[in-house]
């Protein structure tokens, strides 16, 4: 899926109020997908406050490491009274993890949990599993099954389409976790096998959605133009799409979905309020890390400076600040300068393996 300059009609979906996943009701049908190292704190609330967002899930979270209360792990579940709904991604360690992070994230009251089924449990444990357990039902169902008894919160698993185009397992898959008493499928239309590599395969999002017997399949994979979100629901039938590099593309996408649903037309974003988008994020992420976050920003600058077309020196600057003040000035020089670099879609930004993938 790709946009195109003239702008053809956008797929036909007649919206039907928002989505319940288990007991929770959600706002909207327009989830964000976790982008580990992207999908923080700081991003999720700043998307909020833009609109249209109907579920934002954290980045995955290694399940030993969480029931250690491991920082890293602390600051991946950390959250807020406006980051909600919120799910929480979990992976990694054996069964017996999985269902000690459940209890955790239970009597922490999240609503919600995740689990990420292409993990590499095969390198923790050692004893195959991981993606692997797309291959794998039984231990997949009995593991899944283990953490859904564990808890009275909705668990969601997300998985790819199988492990290679010849053992697509998702639709068998979705049907068997539904009946252990999953309350939804993320499905990421892509195999193992592929990686990032071609395109997403909606006729097999399209199977996973037909596999099911009630429960919300939310198709994943390669929505950029708002139109690719509407084209995921009407040719797959799935029920609401989780969207994660586009997310980051364009985080108005959301707010562009929800105008569209309300019959008007799709707002863009003005200039200033893409700046005040960069600003704000900083913000937030000093809520969470004080000074930390001016190094942790950096990593943003490349992503702002093609993104609002920020001139190379201010982009540099972004780079390297240290200080409020200094991120404060900065920030009113691109007010004053941006535009003056044309502006690209840096997809290539966000960095994605080169071959298979273990985890996502
Ligand atoms: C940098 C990066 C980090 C990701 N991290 C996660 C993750 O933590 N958990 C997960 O389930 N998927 C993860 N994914 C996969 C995405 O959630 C999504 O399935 C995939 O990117 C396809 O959707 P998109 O085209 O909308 O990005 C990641 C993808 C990328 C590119």
């Amino acid at each position: 899926m790709s946009a195109s300059s003239t702008a053809p009609p956008l797929p036909e979906i007649v919206e039907s109020a928002g989505l319940l996943i288990g007991h929770r009701e959600l706002p909207s049908r327009y989830f964000l997908a976790p982008l580990a190292g992207y999908t923080h704190l700081a991003f999720r609330r700043a998307l909020r406050e833009v609109g249209g967002l109907g579920l934002a899930t954290t980045d995955l979270v290694h399940a030993t490491q969480l029931c250690g209360e491991h920082r890293h792990s602390l600051e991946l579940v950390a959250t807020h009274l406006d980051d909600n709904p919120l799910t929480v991604q979990i992976f990694g360690g054996g069964v017996e993890q999985l269902v000690g992070a459940a209890r955790w994230l239970e009597s922490h009251r999240y609503a919600g949990i995740d689990i990420n089924m292409g993990c590499p449990m095969a390198k923790v444990n050692g004893q195959g599993g991981g993606a692997r357990l797309l291959c794998d039902a039984d231990n997949a169902c009995r593991m899944v099954e283990q953490v859904v008894a564990a808890v009275s919160l909705p668990v969601t698993v997300k998985m790819r389409l199988g492990w290679d185009r010849d053992s697509i397992s998702s639709p068998y898959l979705a049907k068997r976790f539904e009946e252990v008493g999953v309350q939804a499928i993320t499905i990421h239309g892509r195999t193992r096998q592929q990686g990032f590599q071609g395109v997403v395969d909606l006729e097999g999002i399209a199977a996973t959605v037909a596999a099911v017997k009630s429960i919300p399949v939310i198709g994943n994979g390669d929505v950029r133009p708002p139109a690719d979100a509407l084209q995921m629901r009407r040719v797959t039938g799935c029920a609401a799409v989780a969207i994660g590099r586009g997310a980051m593309l364009d985080p108005w996408i959301f707010r562009k979905l929800a105008d569209h649903h309300r019959g008007q037309p799709m707002r863009e974003p003005t200039r200033d309020e893409q700046v005040d988008f960069l600003a704000r994020h900083f913000q937030l992420m000093t809520e969470q890390h004080a000074e930390r976050s001016c190094i942790l920003f950096r990593k943003f600058a490349a992503w702002y400076g093609a993104k609002l077309g920020i001139p190379e020196d201010l982009e540099h600057r972004l780079r390297l600040f240290n200080d409020f003040t200094e991120f404060e000035q900065i920030v009113s020089e691109i007010r004053e300068r941006h535009g003056e670099r044309r502006n690209t879609i840096a997809t290539a930004l966000i960095k994605v393996p080169n071959g298979p993938v273990e985890r996502w």
